[in-house]
């Protein structure tokens, strides 16, 4: 394919496929894989992630000539498409798909037809003004406004079916309730809800099906008397001008400001969001359902821990969402993942398969209700565009969770086979069948069950919420002042593996958490931790000695790795002082599997003290240096890193001390060789006395907001709707890192190395602040 390779401006093929295959646009060979690829085929209808699979793995971005679309698949590829609105333009995210024949064309002519630009597929400059004039109806607290609503539906509904036993669920509510939501926050009458219904399921084949000749007709039809609807609706609420609902904010601004609000904008708005604001919530909720009720064990752990509702639905969302495919059109020739996609390129980013990418999502294809960055997720899509609804979607779906987990947790789904209405974005079960024996229904028993409830702060999950419990099955020294203590999950199934380096936040009552790293084999099924008794600590540890016995369920988060260790090197140098044995020696056995070279040296007050050492000297006998300093033996560190070698990392943990003395000893070395846990965060908190205000540019979503002096950036930035998944909040884990574009950056965090914190270019939004007056951030 040399010729081809030359007519590609960027660089080449990815891939070789055989000479009579069909051409890209781009003069690229179509891979069998990519000619043969079809949405409206079963396996994309079944799931589209697992169809795209091939895809992610191998050829990430393909061109459809079925289609006649690019289609990409992966994570970060994806990421980038929605961050840049102007290469990518958002234009055709709601053309039709498959053209209209002339029959239908002639249809949506006798209605009328004028769908044109709502905010979804507006370009700038015209979308970012309009969108930042109706923000308003979204803010938490206008949100919070309608949970009471929410609750009263879904109640209602659960009411009429909870003694029966058996029920299709999307017919009963899920459908329902969403729409009589959207029309409340809309503020449309509620008309006929079936008719409302019919005319979504022809505006979604419509725009993103591919229906039959005939079809096409009766599908035109839906949508022309859905636009002679929305507009009829909308002149009535414009002879009402003092209605409440997000309708009556746009008609308000229309009439203020009619170049930014135009009228055709109204009219589009209004047929468009009746559908983008309750079909799109609908299916998330009986995806989140089937995915639920499919793992027993998973419904009934959250049965009985409904704090972890937000996470699930949020790990529902990534899993299984209801949009599951987004589209742009390329402005100019660009390259996407290796491949030039010619100006003009139609672009189906398929959503759901960047939720599956491992690259993004460790064990991508579980359904993780422990997942702490599921908030990651492009189900509402990303940047400027982003779904301004998500927090009530999210709210809805928690709320239909949170009453069911509540009132009917011995639900179980029926065996069934699942349809989809066939189209390459909108998904979720036509029908959900479940049955319950209504003889157990906890209120039958206890009536107060019906009405107690739960509530949840709107907006993405909290980390500090996703939290499990764990039986203690050991609590036994492990040296003098060191508690060695085992857990296990409480139903005797296997806890999840760990790498060496993880630890857990154990949750103390009052609700702060300590951090202990995982210290036994890795693939035991149980977890090992070691904790050390301080007796001028802040009392978490004194805590731990004084109750932790064998039978006592604790509640953890994690595990989590904030210390990862790089398998690549080819020797390593393990340093451990004291407590901070416990992520080393789980490093020694991880390098002794892997066969690499590696010193292990262990310092300690005394050898009684120090943890672990009969099982070091078992297993590491041969690399394992001792100094307990009641022998009169000293970790000798000058020596021990005088000679720097390229070749080696190092990896040490234990007191701040120790710490402080391997960063100046290793000066001399490449940047990156050391690799520390931190287990405080001295100087990470915030101390609003001393602090200034700054101004923050939101690069990615058009944003302008302002840090208070007592307020963190991450606390800023959720508060204007943008979600940063975040762990630890102190600066030490990594999480919450964002990219910075501009401006002078006041670190505060342990993550970062000096070479990354010169760099200026990222930051840790928990904790860092800006140096100066403003800071522009690529979110
Ligand atoms: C945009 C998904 C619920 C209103 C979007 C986009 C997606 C999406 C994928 C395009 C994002 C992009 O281009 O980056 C969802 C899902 C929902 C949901 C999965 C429920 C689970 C809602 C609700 C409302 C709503 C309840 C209204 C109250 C909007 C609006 C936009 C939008 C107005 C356009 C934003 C813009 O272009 O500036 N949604 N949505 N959505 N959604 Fe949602
Ligand atoms: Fe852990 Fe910010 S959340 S560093």
């Amino acid at each position: 394919s040399a010729t081809q390779r030359t007519t590609n401006g960027a660089g080449g093929c990815p891939f070789h496929a055989a000479a009579e295959s069909p051409m890209a646009p781009n003069g690229c060979p179509v891979s069998a894989q990519a000619a043969a690829f079809d949405p409206f085929d079963s396996p994309y209808q079944l799931d589209p992630a697992e169809a795209l699979r091939w895809s992610r793995e191998q050829e990430p971005v393909f061109y459809s000539p079925r289609l006649g679309y690019w289609v990409v698949s992966r994570y970060a590829d994806i990421k980038t498409i929605f961050r840049d609105n102007l290469t990518f333009s958002p234009s055709i995210a709601l053309e039709k798909i498959t053209p209209a024949s002339r029959e239908a064309q002639a249809v949506l002519e006798r209605y009328d037809y004028g769908m044109n630009r709502t905010l979804v597929n507006e370009d700038e400059p015209a979308h970012m003004a309009r969108r930042r004039e109706l923000l308003e109806a979204f803010t938490p607290e206008a949100l919070e406004a309608h949970a009471p609503m929410v609750r009263r539906l879904v109640r209602e509904k659960l009411d009429a079916i909870v003694e029966r036993g058996r029920a299709d669920l999307v017919a009963e509510m899920f459908w329902e309730v969403p729409l009589t939501v959207a029309l409340h926050f809309l503020g449309v009458p509620e008309e006929d809800m079936e008719q409302l219904r019919r005319f979504s399921v022809a505006h979604t084949l419509n725009t993103w099906g591919r229906p039959s000749p005939e079809q096409q007709v009766e599908v035109a039809e839906g949508v022309g008397k859905f636009w002679q609807y929305s507009g009829q609706v909308l002149k009535k609420m414009q002879k009402q001008p003092y209605g409440h609902g997000w309708m009556y904010d746009m008609i308000e601004k229309n009439r203020q400001k009619p170049d930014v609000v135009t009228d055709n904008y109204l009219h589009s708005m209004m047929m468009a969001i009746i559908v983008a604001a309750h079909e799109t919530t609908a299916l998330a909720t009986a995806n989140a359902f089937r995915q639920l009720l499919s793992r027993p064990a998973v419904w009934a752990e959250l049965c009985a821990n409904p704090e972890l509702i937000p996470a699930a639905a949020e790990e529902c969302l990534r899993h299984s969402g209801s949009v599951v495919a987004w589209r742009r059109i390329a402005t100019r020739e660009v390259e996407v993942g290796g491949v030039t996609i010619p100006e003009g390129g139609k672009i189906l980013m398929v959503t759901a398969s960047a939720n599956h990418d491992p690259a993004h999502f460790e064990n991508p294809d579980e359904l993780d209700i422990y997942r702490d960055n599921a908030v990651d997720h492009l189900t509402f899509g990303y940047g400027s565009h982003q779904c301004m609804g998500k927090n009530l979607g999210r709210m809805e779906m928690r709320i239909f969770l949170e009453e069911f987990t509540r009132r009917l947790p011995h639900l179980e789904l029926e065996e069934q086979e699942f349809t989809f209405l066939p189209n390459t974005s909108f998904r979720g079960p036509e029908a959900l069948w479940v049955r319950w024996d209504p003889a157990q229904n906890p209120e039958r028993r206890d009536p107060a069950v019906r009405s107690a409830q739960r509530d949840f702060p709107v907006g993405a999950p909290e980390a500090r919420t996703i939290v499990r419990r764990v039986r203690v099955t050991r609590a036994e020294p492990e040296a003098e002042g060191v508690l060695g203590v085992n857990l296990a999950d409480p139903a005797g199934r296997d806890l999840p593996a760990w790498t060496s380096g993880s630890h857990l936040d154990v949750v103390l009552p009052g609700g702060e958490a300590r951090k202990y790293s995982l210290c036994g084999p890795p693939t035991s099924g149980d977890w090992q931790i070691a904790v050390l008794r301080e007796e001028a600590g802040r009392g978490g540890s004194r805590w731990v000695h004084d109750t932790v016995r064998e039978g006592l369920e604790l509640r953890v988060r994690g595990p989590k790795n904030h210390f990862r260790l790089d398998e690549t090197a080819e020797r390593y140098v393990l340093i451990a002082g004291g407590i901070g044995i416990t992520p080393i020696i789980a490093m020694a056995d991880r390098l002794k599997r892997l066969g690499k070279p590696f010193e292990l040296h262990y310092a300690g007050r005394a050898r009684a003290s120090m943890a672990f050492v009969e099982r070091l000297e078992r297993d590491h006998g041969e690399t394992l240096r001792l100094y307990p300093k009641d022998e009169g033996a000293r970790l000798d560190l000058a020596s021990l890193l005088a000679e720097p070698d390229a070749g080696t990392l190092l990896y040490a943990c234990g007191p701040e001390r120790l710490l402080a003395a391997l960063e100046a000893g290793t000066a001399h070395w490449p940047q990156g060789s050391l690799h520390v846990e931190h287990f405080t965060a001295e100087g990470a908190l915030l101390d609003p006395q001393n602090e200034h205000a700054f101004e923050v540019e939101l690069a990615d979503s058009e944003l302008v907001v302002e840090v208070a002096a007592d307020r963190t950036l991450l606390q800023t930035l959720r508060a204007a709707g943008v979600d940063v998944p975040s762990d630890c909040e102190e600066g030490l884990c990594g999480s919450c890192q964002v990219e910075v574009i501009e401006g002078e950056i006041d670190h505060r965090d342990k993550v970062l190395t000096a070479a990354e914190r010169a760099g200026q270019d990222r930051l840790m939004s928990c904790c860092s602040r800006a140096k100066g007056k403003k800071l522009v951030l690529a979110l």
